[in-house]
């Protein structure tokens, strides 16, 4: 789904998201592993406010483990625990639930030293931008498929809780909000890893840039794909290369630029060169 993120819709997103925010004990922040900072909304920390969170990082199937763990290290020493997770595979899903409980310990303690025996399930939300993984995860940790509501701030439908074990309870609607897209290259970054769809950007802009961000970290893994003894500077000489290799010619012989930009995103989004991550905590600024 395209979505519009007009000021109105912000507001709305925001409300709703404080609104859950009032039936749980602790948020689960939902970011791309390969680009946790381009994936992360840019008013969370006033959104959660004190809320207790921790966050994931999903996809770390597909991200440069040696990155993911850069990042996890970040967060970290700001005095937040990250996960790697896989949500699609279930990979690392299983120690949510135990980090949930651990997250509000403080307050559950408080709730036994008042007389409550038994208190109840650990209350959770996820949140994150579109297609960051929010209804697979929900999906997973419930381990049944719930349907998933339109990506849109105010299409509401009644919030039901989904058991996750005997101790965690998930709202069955995510919170969803809006990525920082008024930055080009956290643009790039999240159409490059398939979190804007292609139809908003231009497809050879987003495999320029994917191109130049690989031939710059990546150079091997590009040579490697795609035959070639170097990368060359030039990034039409690279369009050429790629294009040559791999048959991405008009019917006049020329390279056909939109078919290499197709192959080229296709492959960084299929793994095929191998797992990336898009950011580094060092790149940040
Ligand atoms: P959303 O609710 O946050 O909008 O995201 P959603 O769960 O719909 O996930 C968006 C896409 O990301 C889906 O792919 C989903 O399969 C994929 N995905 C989610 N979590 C993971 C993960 O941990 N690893 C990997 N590799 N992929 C993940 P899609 O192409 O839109 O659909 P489909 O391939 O599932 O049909």
């Amino acid at each position: 789904t395209v979505i519009q993120w007009f000021p109105g819709h912000m507001a709305k997103a925001k409300r709703e998201v404080q609104e859950k925010l009032k039936l749980i004990d602790v948020a689960f922040e939902l970011l791309d592993a390969r680009v946790p900072m381009s994936s992360r909304n840019p008013m969370i920390d006033e959104i959660l406010g004190q809320k207790p969170r921790l966050i994931l990082l999903n996809k770390a199937d597909m991200a440069d483990e040696a990155v993911t763990e850069q990042w996890i290290r970040y967060f970290h020493d700001q005095g937040r625990l990250a996960l790697p997770i896989d949500a699609q595979s279930g990979t690392g899903v299983r120690q949510i639930a135990a980090a949930a409980k651990e997250m509000v310990k403080d307050k559950f303690e408080k709730m036994r030293a008042k007389g409550i025996k038994n208190p109840r399930p650990v209350r959770a939300l996820i949140v994150g931008i579109p297609n960051v993984g929010k209804s697979t995860l929900i999906n997973r940790l419930a381990g049944r498929h719930i349907a998933k509501t339109g990506d849109k701030p105010g299409v509401t439908k009644a919030q039901q809780w989904i058991k996750v074990g005997k101790e965690m309870e998930l709202l069955d609607t995510p919170g969803i909000l809006w990525p920082k897209f008024e930055d080009e290259d956290v643009g790039y970054k999240l159409a490059v890893t398939g979190a804007i769809k292609d139809e908003i950007l231009n497809l050879q802009d987003v495999a320029v840039y994917a191109l130049r961000f690989l031939s710059t970290h990546y150079p091997n893994r590009l040579a490697e794909r795609y035959g070639l003894d170097d990368i060359p500077d030039d990034i039409v000489a690279l369009f050429d290369a790629i294009g040559r290799r791999r048959g991405c010619l008009t019917s006049g012989g020329a390279v056909d630029y939109d078919k290499v930009a197709d192959i080229v995103l296709y492959d960084i989004r299929t793994e095929k060169l191998g797992r990336l991550s898009f950011e580094t905590p060092a790149s940040r600024t």
